[in-house]
């Protein structure tokens, strides 16, 4: 049977037996737990994709962090240890580009000895991979998704900014399932600017037998111009698209609070393509995510607008039982619903102050 998919918000239910959040561990106000950890590594980037950090507004002359304020590797080992206790399983290190943050195989390797994570992940736009990829492999990453928006060269700069290059993207990919990373590719749909490179991609992934993940343009930060039309709203408009090509079937979620719809090719069944559809389909419902920025600050929604402070208790004499309380007070407190609010809403609210994509990572 070939499902097509519905419209209307449904919100995902699973929770594996193992996966039952025990007494102790924090439930915010919407009974969630918090499960996955998202660590931003550091807030630069080699490319200025429009829809994360666009080039007029992420010049040579923008604030980026010092990297004497970004969290050194002991601090970081510290202040993940320090989630476990709360429930934390899962771990994915994001950026900016976490590339291109100095010693990072070594970190990953410190990371991936931490007892209690389960899933350790990357998000990478790619250009470094293909030199990176087997040291980081052998520290015990396990899965690598990279971002890749377009297969014309013209339209990936002009999703990705002009430094961007086409081969050293592939070359990555390439190196990435040859050391043997589990690889996702995840691919910002904007309308009339990359809608054209959905099939290209589909057929590019289905060669390689990769996962693609198609993300709907979300209004993250206060610089990337987002704007309703601009979205492309996937269940509309190009899961159909695909479906007319290569019939999909859907794949239950395998765990709670993943963030992308899955399928399967009908005739690849060991094959899946995600959609991730934070606009037309929220997923506030089951989201069981902290983000922490790479100068140590805990954020409880990708559109917040403020963090919480953690390194500087950790600099100041904080004890781990006191870093775990301040990090358990606010996910108790925690009632974000970002994403279900602007589905609510008719009118954009431009006036939010939010942080930027690049500092909190994705
Ligand atoms: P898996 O662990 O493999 O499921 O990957 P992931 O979906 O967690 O990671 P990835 O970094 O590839 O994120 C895919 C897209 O989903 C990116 O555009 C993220 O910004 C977006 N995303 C991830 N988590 C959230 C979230 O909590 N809220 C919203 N609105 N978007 C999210
Ligand atoms: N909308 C949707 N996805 C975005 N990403 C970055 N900015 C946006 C946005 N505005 C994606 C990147 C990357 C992932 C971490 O987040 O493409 O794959
Ligand atoms: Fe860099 Fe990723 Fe943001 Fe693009 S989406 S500018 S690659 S951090
Ligand atoms: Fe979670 Fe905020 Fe995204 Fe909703 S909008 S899924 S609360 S991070």
């Amino acid at each position: 049977m070939v499902l097509t998919r519905v419209g209307t918000y449904s919100p995902m239910k699973v929770m594996e037996k193992s996966e039952s959040p025990p007494q102790q561990f924090p439930l915010d106000q919407r009974g969630r737990a918090l499960m996955s950890l998202r660590l931003s590594l550091i807030d630069r980037c080699n490319f200025r994709c429009r829809y994360c950090m666009p080039a007029e507004v992420f010049g040579s002359d923008y604030p980026f962090l010092p990297p004497a304020s970004w969290m050194n590797a002991d601090e970081i080992l510290r202040l993940v240890g320090n989630f476990l206790p709360l429930g934390v399983t899962r771990l994915r290190l994001t950026g900016g580009e976490p590339l291109l943050r100095p010693g990072l195989s070594h970190l990953i390797e410190r990371l991936a000895g931490l007892d209690g994570i389960h899933d350790l992940a990357l998000t990478t736009n790619g250009t470094r991979l293909a030199h990176m990829a087997g040291e980081m492999r052998r520290a015990g990453l396990e899965r690598i998704t990279i971002s890749l928006d377009s297969l014309d060269e013209n339209i990936l700069r002009k999703m990705s900014g002009e430094s961007c290059r086409m081969a050293p993207i592939l070359q990555g990919i390439d190196e990435a399932l040859a050391v043997g990373f589990q690889v996702k590719l995840n691919a910002v749909i904007m309308r009339h600017i990359n809608q054209c490179q959905i099939l290209p991609l589909v057929d590019f992934a289905r060669e390689r037998h990769i996962q693609l993940r198609f993300i709907e343009f979300m209004d993250v930060g206060n610089h990337n111009h987002w704007d309703r039309q601009a979205v492309v709203p996937d269940p509309g408009r190009f899961f159909s698209r695909i479906q007319d090509h290569y019939p999909l079937e859907s794949r239950p979620p395998q765990f709670t609070g993943e963030v992308a719809q899955r399928y399967f090719f009908v005739d690849k069944p060991t094959l899946e393509i995600g959609f991730v559809s934070s606009v037309t389909m929220p997923f506030c419902r089951d989201c069981n995510r902290a983000r922490i920025s790479s100068d140590g600050k805990l954020f409880t929604c990708l559109f917040a607008g403020d963090g919480l402070d953690l390194l500087s208790p950790m600099r100041n004499g904080s004890s781990d039982k006191e870093i775990q309380s301040l990090i358990r007070s606010r996910w108790l407190q925690r009632g974000d619903r970002y994403s279900e609010i602007r589905a609510e809403t008719i009118s954009q609210n431009d006036t939010l102050k939010k942080v930027e994509m690049s500092y909190i990572g994705g």
